[in-house]
């Protein structure tokens, strides 16, 4: 397998596929045109809420009390929760998450990289070893949880992902924590993410299932998309033979920044989103119903024509890691666009920067397998590469 290589039938990567109903009458649209118009939702037409649809009694998890499980309407056309939500966290997401995580971020990074040069070996799997670790270890930061928790997170996100939502457990230890993570905040009030979200509840804005619906989201939306991207970074600049151009690049923002865009797009972390239909609507002549699950296919969209923004440049099925503009729609679109956009790039970015500049000489090793696997997320499991270990050493002594 190559790195490139898609995990599933090629049409879920080909924008000009049909929109089409599947055999378990699941529809899926697949242009950018009718990606963007059905995230744009004038009509609201369609819903994320699929609490309704749920069998009489089903557990209804903390997770579906966040933000992109809810809308700005009901299905019964009242207000919905999602404004409100997003509203309470989306200032400190705009004007401090990059200021005050940036620092936070690079620490992480170089000591997860000094780790990898500590082994002493000259090896490192980008992926288990940098990608994934370093994601979930930004994320027990940006929520306020202690790092040594970060395995036994990982497994509660894993029981979470691996449940069905008509069946799924409640996972009572891992509420508990949450609660006394807010009473540890409490007593210790600081700026922080967590903060926000405790006053929000403290003055009613919030609710105590939608407050732990928070610090569960967060983890589920930005662990596994964002280590997923960055193993894409190593990944496809070794395939196309870009390393050398990207070390090139390091200390070059608006280098970096591109390539970082160019990564989301052609890996496309989150490649679908299934959304409820609530009024009869049609695609190119396919009639489908209200009632149905109609999959938005963000992978195939981002190899449209139009992410190039009819600015002649690199066909969008090539990895160019100098696209520019570059309309991708990995991070979404409208209400529900990515609250952590700009986190997920920084990290991408500061991983590609540090990696580089501390492990000289890293290549991805042929001789070992490569592995990837399609999910909620199309996510790289096993990805090896070698290094300069003298070098390396040397850079850590400084
Ligand atoms: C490369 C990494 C990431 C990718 C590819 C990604 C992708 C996406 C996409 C496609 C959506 C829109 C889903 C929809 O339309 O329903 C979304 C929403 C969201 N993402 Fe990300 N994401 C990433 C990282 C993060 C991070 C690091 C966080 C923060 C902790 C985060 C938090 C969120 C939240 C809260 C939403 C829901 C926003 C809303 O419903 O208003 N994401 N993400």
């Amino acid at each position: 397998m190559k790195p490139s290589d898609f995990p599933r039938d090629s049409k879920f990567r080909d924008p000009t596929t049909p929109p089409f109903q599947d055999e378990t009458g699941m529809f899926h649209v697949m242009s950018h045109a009718d990606v963007l118009r059905v995230l744009h939702n004038a009509d609201e037409a369609f819903s994320r809420d699929q609490e309704p649809y749920l069998p009489e009694g089903a557990p209804i998890h903390i997770a579906m009390e966040f933000m992109w499980m809810v809308e700005p309407f009901t299905l019964d056309g009242d207000a919905g929760r999602h404004d409100v939500l997003r509203g309470v966290v989306e200032p400190w997401f705009r004007n401090n998450a990059v200021r005050t995580m940036e620092p936070v971020i690079r620490r992480i990074t170089i000591d997860t990289i000094n780790e990898v040069v500590d082994k002493g070996t000259g090896e490192v799997d980008v992926a288990v070893e940098m990608s994934s670790r370093l994601a979930m270890r930004v994320i027990c930061a940006l929520i306020g949880m202690d790092m040594d928790r970060e395995e036994w997170m990982r497994k509660q996100l894993d029981i979470f992902l691996t449940s069905p939502w008509d069946d799924m457990p409640q996972q009572w230890e891992l509420q508990a924590y949450f609660w006394w993570m807010v009473a540890r905040r409490l007593n210790e009030p600081s700026d922080e993410l967590l903060d926000v979200l405790v006053r929000a509840w403290a003055d009613g804005t919030i609710g105590d299932r939608e407050l732990l619906g928070y610090l569960f989201g967060f983890t589920a939306a930005g662990t596994d998309t964002t280590g997923a991207s960055l193993a894409n970074g190593f990944v496809y600049l070794a395939e196309f033979d870009l390393l050398d151009w990207a070390r090139s690049r390091v200390g070059d923002d608006t280098a970096m920044r591109r390539a970082v865009e160019e990564i989301l797009r052609f890996g496309t972390p989150f490649p679908m989103k299934p959304l409820y239909v609530r009024s009869d609507v049609s695609f190119d002549g396919l009639e489908v119903p209200a009632g149905s699950v109609l999959a938005v296919w963000f992978s195939s969209a981002n190899r449209d024509e139009a992410v190039n923004a009819g600015q002649p440049q690199a066909h969008p099925d090539v990895f160019d890691p100098e696209r520019w503009p570059n309309r991708h729609i990995a991070l979404g679109f409208g209400t529900h666009y990515c609250l952590g956009a700009e986190l997920a790039r920084l990290e991408t970015k500061i991983l590609l920067e540090e990696a580089l500049t501390r492990l000289p000489g890293l290549e991805m090793d042929p001789s070992k397998p490569f592995r990837r696997i399609a999910g909620i997320v199309d996510a790289v499991t096993e990805a090896h590469f070698t290094f300069d270990q003298d070098g390396a050493d040397r850079v850590r002594a400084g």
